[in-house]
């Protein structure tokens, strides 16, 4: 049975990863690090089938920061596969930590090159790496394919600029099975609360439920080449499984402004809303709603925006060109824009309904 290593075992992507391996037959080791409150959230229903039924699941504690916590459990575990999803992903924050996020985002990639090849693995254990189109930020081609140049435009995208780097470097050097994904956004229902698309999926079953009355947000205009994070993670491992180490784009090839992401989501309740003023001063309103179910005047206001929200350096449009994985994997993102938005806003409302009933 073939072993995989998983950092970042507790965010969005490294739980449907988790879940994927497990069902390709793997055994899964996962890197958590340290927290004073229980974040096992994503993972525990796996933690429990696991127990009960197969016990092909493992969890070590370990931090990226520390390569000697990195280098032990590399030597215990000896993984065929490790996939490298662990950062302080988001963009906004890195702002505000950028030497922990260059820590963790740039050096922790190197933390584990070097320990596959100080151990002696080059030839044994394939290495992933979760490269992002934040690298592409000011961006010099659209749409933006693997020969896109790039231009990061925060701390974390320079961070993992390094680490793009690195990986092509380690290839090169040592012939190492090291690959970038170069993954656009996607998202899920499992998708971290402070970033813009779950963010709004709670606001929408907030304000619908009635407890809440709106929604602040940042810039509307930014626009998003959004996928789901389930059809994501297959591409991580089929990037492992091919004859030669490669970087390679994973999009849907569409892209949609944020105000299209607020619109939709109100949609699905059969909510019409309407933006007013500009800039700082935009606000949302009810237009129409024809669910009587949900009681919603219309004119209320539900968005407004705040500068807290907006970025030193912002990364205005990002929109994917995956041919090359189609053409040569035959992978096609299967979730569509409309698709994702539903699965998000009825999950989150499902959730919140049965909590407010509580
Ligand atoms: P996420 O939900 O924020 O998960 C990040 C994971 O990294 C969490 O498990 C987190 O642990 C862990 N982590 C953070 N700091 C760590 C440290 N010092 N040591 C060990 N683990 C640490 O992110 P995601 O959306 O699943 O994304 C997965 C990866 O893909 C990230 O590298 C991200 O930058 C990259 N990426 C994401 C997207 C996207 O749209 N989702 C697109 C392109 C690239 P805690 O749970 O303890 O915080
Ligand atoms: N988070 C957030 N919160 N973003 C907002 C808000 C808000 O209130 N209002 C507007 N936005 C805009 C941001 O300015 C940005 O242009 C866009 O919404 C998307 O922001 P995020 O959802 O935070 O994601 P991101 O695109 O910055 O970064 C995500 O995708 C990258 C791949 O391109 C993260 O997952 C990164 O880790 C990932 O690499």
């Amino acid at each position: 049975m073939k072993k995989a290593l998983i950092t970042g075992i507790t965010g969005q992507d490294g739980s449907y990863l988790t879940e994927f391996l497990l069902d390709k037959g793997y055994i899964v080791h996962g890197i958590k690090r340290r927290t004073s409150l229980l974040n096992t959230d994503r993972i525990d229903h796996i933690y429990v089938d696991q127990l009960i039924n197969k016990n092909n699941f493992f969890l070590h504690y370990g931090d990226l920061s520390d390569s000697l916590s990195i280098f032990n459990l590399m030597k215990k575990i000896q993984p065929d596969e490790i996939y490298n999803l662990a950062a302080m992903s988001h963009v906004k924050v890195s702002f505000e930590i950028p030497e922990y996020t260059s820590d963790i985002v740039g050096l922790g990639t190197l933390r584990i090159l070097e320990a596959i090849r100080l151990l002696g693995f080059e030839q044994k254990t394939k290495f992933y790496q979760a490269s992002s189109s934040e690298l592409y930020g000011l961006v010099q081609e659209v749409p933006q394919k693997e020969s896109t140049p790039f231009y990061p435009r925060s701390p974390y995208a320079v961070s993992k600029l390094y680490s793009y780097w690195m990986v092509v470097n380690y290839r090169e050097a040592y012939h190492m099975f090291a690959c970038n994904g170069i993954l656009f956004n996607h998202e899920s229902p499992r998708r971290g609360e402070t970033f813009v698309t779950r963010k709004i999926s709670i606001g929408v079953a907030k304000i619908i439920i009635g407890v809440e009355d709106k929604i602040v947000l940042g810039n509307l205009d930014a626009k998003r080449d959004w996928g789901h994070a389930k059809d994501y993670v297959e591409m991580m491992w089929e990037i492992l499984q091919q004859d030669s180490p490669e970087d390679w784009v994973i999009s849907t090839g569409k892209t949609h402004s944020v105000r299209d992401f607020l619109k939709e989501s109100f949609k699905v309740f059969e909510i019409e809303i309407e933006f007013q003023g500009k800039g700082i001063n935009e606000v949302a309103l009810v237009k129409e709603c024809k669910n009587s179910n949900y009681q919603l005047e219309i004119g209320k206001k539900i968005v407004e925006i705040s500068k807290k929200y907006f970025r030193p350096t912002e990364v205005e449009l990002l929109i994917g060109d995956s041919s090359k994985a189609k053409e040569k994997i035959g992978w096609e993102p299967k979730v569509e824009f409309k698709e994702l938005v539903k699965d998000m806003v009825t999950s989150d409302f499902k959730n919140l309904s049965k909590k407010n009933n509580e």
